[in-house]
């Protein structure tokens, strides 16, 4: 069992589940559980270090675990818990918080996006990547699967993992981030140069998981392109047709030169139809399971899930306590 690899990866509860997190993320945790010791996180605790409201999150967390369920975690193969109900992170986190210099902190992009778009500016938000250090440390992962916004956390993740093991001794693995080479930044429909994201007041930025095919139909012909209508890939002068590019080929598993020769000069009426059916065939099956999910099945998985994760992550936790002096005599 020694040689096989441990990959770990987390999703934030608040918010629906998108096709940016889908295709930049999910699909790769999915595809991780056939090879690899899989572990995979609702994170609840990191969630809460932006406004949300308790009233809603009982249903939130338990909305998120339900739809990583459809999207194909399969608890038979991977382990797959809530965060919070696992208190070896946030003990871990601890014990790397004295190991973080202020300044990797202060050069947190996403830190500075947040607190500049009106969020707190709280102390659980400046130690966010610690915390995520902590949950993909905690059981000694090698892999993180994750889309290309996560790139400058993990190489926080792999600073600390070093800092311990000089530090105190060699116990972590340096985890690399997994990314995927199509669709790792999937962009907003209404602004493509902004990232699809959870938090963005327009519902019609993004397709989520369990959009309608009517909606997703609407969100994708509406999304924002430019007045020159050949379809070719462009970041700098076609932002909006290079995304749905990515798109498509993420949903399609076509390499984007081939799209290109199907819809360079159709007209962006018939690629962007392209694109919906692309996307809506993608999502199809996994609206479909998740109407099979039963309420009372997800809870039980997910408290399953919690005490077995809670035992792996205790074993590990012993070592980390004895290198740092945490031991009785
Ligand atoms: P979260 O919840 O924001 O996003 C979950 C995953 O979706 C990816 N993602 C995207 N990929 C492509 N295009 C997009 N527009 C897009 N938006 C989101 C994210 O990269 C992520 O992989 N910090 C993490 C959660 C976390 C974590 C961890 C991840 C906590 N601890 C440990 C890995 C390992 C986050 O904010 O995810």
């Amino acid at each position: 069992m020694d040689h096989i690899k441990t990959v770990f990866s987390g999703l934030q509860p608040t918010g629906n589940v998108h096709l940016g997190n889908y295709l930049g993320a999910l699909r790769n945790w999915v595809k991780l559980q056939d090879d690899y010791r899989a572990i995979y996180c609702v994170v609840d605790l990191h969630a809460m270090t932006i406004d949300y409201d308790p009233a809603d999150y009982v249903r939130e967390r338990h909305e998120a675990a339900r739809v990583l369920l459809a999207c194909g975690i399969d608890p038979k193969r991977s382990l797959f818990y809530f965060q919070s109900e696992v208190p070896q992170h946030v003990e871990l986190s601890w014990i790397l918080a004295t190991l973080t210099p202020m300044g990797v902190l202060n050069r947190m992009t996403q830190f500075k996006d947040k607190t500049e778009r009106g969020g707190t500016a709280n102390l659980g938000l400046f130690a966010y990547p610690v915390l995520m250090a902590a949950d993909i440390m905690v059981h000694h992962a090698q892999l993180v699967p994750v889309g290309d916004d996560q790139r400058q956390h993990l190489e926080v993740t792999r600073d600390l993992a070093e800092r311990f093991n000089n530090r105190y001794g060699d116990l972590f693995p340096v985890p690399e981030a997994l990314i995927p080479e199509t669709s790792a930044r999937v962009m907003a429909l209404t602004d493509p140069t902004a990232k699809m994201s959870k938090s963005d007041p327009n519902m019609r930025s993004r397709v989520l998981l369990l959009d309608p095919p009517d909606v997703v139909r609407r969100k994708i012909r509406a999304a924002v392109t430019d007045s020159e209508p050949t379809v070719r890939h462009d970041w700098g002068d076609k932002p909006g047709v290079s995304n749905l590019l990515e798109i498509m080929s993420g949903a399609t598993l076509r390499p984007i030169p081939d799209l290109v020769d199907d819809y360079g000069d159709g007209g962006y009426g018939r690629f962007k139809d392209a694109v919906a059916e692309a996307v809506d065939e993608m999502l199809h099956p996994i609206r479909a399971a998740y109407a099979e999910l039963d309420e009372i099945d997800v809870a039980a998985v997910m408290r399953d899930g919690a005490e077995t994760a809670k035992a792996s992550a205790e074993g590990f936790q012993r070592q980390a306590r004895a290198a740092v002096g945490l031991a009785n005599r």
